[in-house]
């Protein structure tokens, strides 16, 4: 690991592995299937799919460039770009809101490594009884937060690079696989329908907020991470290139996450509502009538493991880049400072499923549970409103102009012209649609 510098990409696609590695994890696999769930299948797909091209290509452009540029943190990229005190913030506010993630996605994954266990040892039981367990929910999630500890410490390139590298293709050859099985299964065709058949009428308010926080979710966008692994990008590299390669990879694996959890789902009879426990719920059970699946399951939860830990290790790696830049700490400090905190933090989640009825059964802004309480709050509403303020700054106070010189250095002919598309959008389209998107659903809940 470099003493002297800050680390940076050991490979011309060290960034695009990383940068895809911490957009594809939990939120394709777990949460965009759920979420799709709740909010009427296909019609939700298609807002969703809008919202990526949007609010969510143009805003990771921005963030790449805004971190390539000043070589910084999020914290310090407003500090440099800008003599006002206000910016800053939004950058604090990304600090706090990866720990905020940190603190309810660490007990999912920590899920996930469950998952394998069970797999292997065919327990039986149902989800609902493993996460009621606060010894296993609290190992779990502590498990979990340790391996990402521990890669963190390792450093930008022998750290998180290296973990990047294999995962996708297998993850990807394994779902086509199981789309496969699911789509032979009795009663399949009532899935397809639900998620590919739209239905308008579905579409509210809370729809397209819903579609909007997943598309910053998945895409890991709106707390600084990939202003943060755009500074360790180099400068010979295309920028608009980058981002299209990370966002369509994305989209397409939670696309295909979709289509083996709802024929799937439907042929199991069980509800697309359910919320956060669907995928659990689903899967377990594909693997059970499936020939090989006892092997087949091991392989997918170890996969969805590993894909969490990558992303993970993405959002931890925001304030660790944060202290180590602007506070002069030792990467080991920050690392280990921070995984106290987050350990502190995620508790109340890991005991909100059943175990400490405070956490587990609440009613505030429309959520039932601690969990799903701190994903609503920093997924669809923090994401957002950072995302909101890094587009006016990148177009207005950087310069729409200077950030598009920034992303075509090191580009070719053809992403000119995707640039011309990208000054609008980020100057006045993607910040207007989440604006009204976020007013509308702020007056819904506290109007
Ligand atoms: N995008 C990741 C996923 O889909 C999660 C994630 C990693 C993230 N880093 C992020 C989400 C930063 C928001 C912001 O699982």
């Amino acid at each position: 690991m470099e003493t002297n510098t800050r680390g940076s990409w050991g490979s011309r696609v060290g960034f695009i592995l990383a940068a895809t590695g911490s957009a594809v994890g939990l939120g394709n696999i777990w949460r965009y299937p759920y979420i799709t769930g709740q909010n009427g299948g296909a019609a939700f797909v298609l807002v969703y799919v809008g919202c990526v091209l949007l609010i969510g290509l143009p805003v990771l452009i921005a963030e790449i460039s805004l971190g390539r540029r000043t070589n910084l943190n999020p914290v310090g990229a407003f500090k440099a770009m800008s003599t006002s005190k206000a910016w800053p913030w939004v950058g604090y506010l990304g600090v706090i809101t990866g720990v905020g993630i940190l603190s309810f996605y660490l007990v999912v994954a920590g899920w996930t490594l469950g998952y394998i266990v069970r797999t292997a040892f065919h327990t039986t039981g149902t989800f609902g009884e493993f996460v009621q367990d606060p010894a296993i929910e609290i190992g779990y999630f502590t498990a979990f937060l340790l391996l990402t500890t521990l890669v963190v410490l390792g450093g930008v390139e022998k750290g998180i690079e290296r973990w990047s590298k294999f995962l996708m293709p297998m993850l990807f050859l394994l779902l086509i696989a199981l789309i496969g099985y699911s789509l032979t299964l009795e009663g399949a065709a009532a899935g397809i329908e639900f998620y590919l058949k739209p239905d308008f009428g579905k579409i509210t308010g809370s729809t397209i907020l819903a579609a909007m926080g997943q598309a910053f979710f998945s895409l890991s966008l709106g707390m600084g991470t990939m202003i943060t692994y755009g500074s360790y990008l180099s400068k010979t590299e295309s920028i608009p290139f980058s981002a299209l390669a990370v966002a369509v990879t994305d989209t397409l694996i939670a696309f295909l996450a979709g289509l083996m959890i709802f024929p799937a789902l439907f042929s199991v009879g069980l509800e697309p509502t359910q919320g956060p426990a669907l995928v659990f719920n689903v899967l377990p059970k594909v693997f059970d009538t499936m020939p090989g699946g006892t092997i087949v399951g091991l392989l997918f939860f170890l996969l969805l493991a590993i894909a969490a830990l990558t992303s993970t290790v993405s959002l931890l790696e925001v304030p660790v880049a944060f202290l180590v830049d602007q506070k002069k700490w030792s990467r080991q400090k920050a690392v280990w400072v921070l995984t106290a905190i987050v350990f502190v933090a995620g508790l109340p989640s890991a005991l909100s499923q059943g175990t400490v009825q405070l956490f587990s059964s609440m009613s505030v802004l429309g959520q039932t549970d601690w969990l799903s309480l701190m994903n609503f709050i920093f997924s669809d509403l923090s994401l957002p409103i950072g995302g909101f303020f890094l587009s006016i700054f990148v177009a207005w106070v950087w310069g729409a102009h200077h950030a598009s010189e920034e992303a075509l250095t090191g580009a070719g002919s053809s992403a000119r012209r995707l640039m011309v598309a990208w000054r609008p959008l980020i100057r006045f389209i993607s910040p207007v649609i989440i604006l009204i998107v976020l007013l509308n659903k702020m007056f819904g809940l506290f109007g």
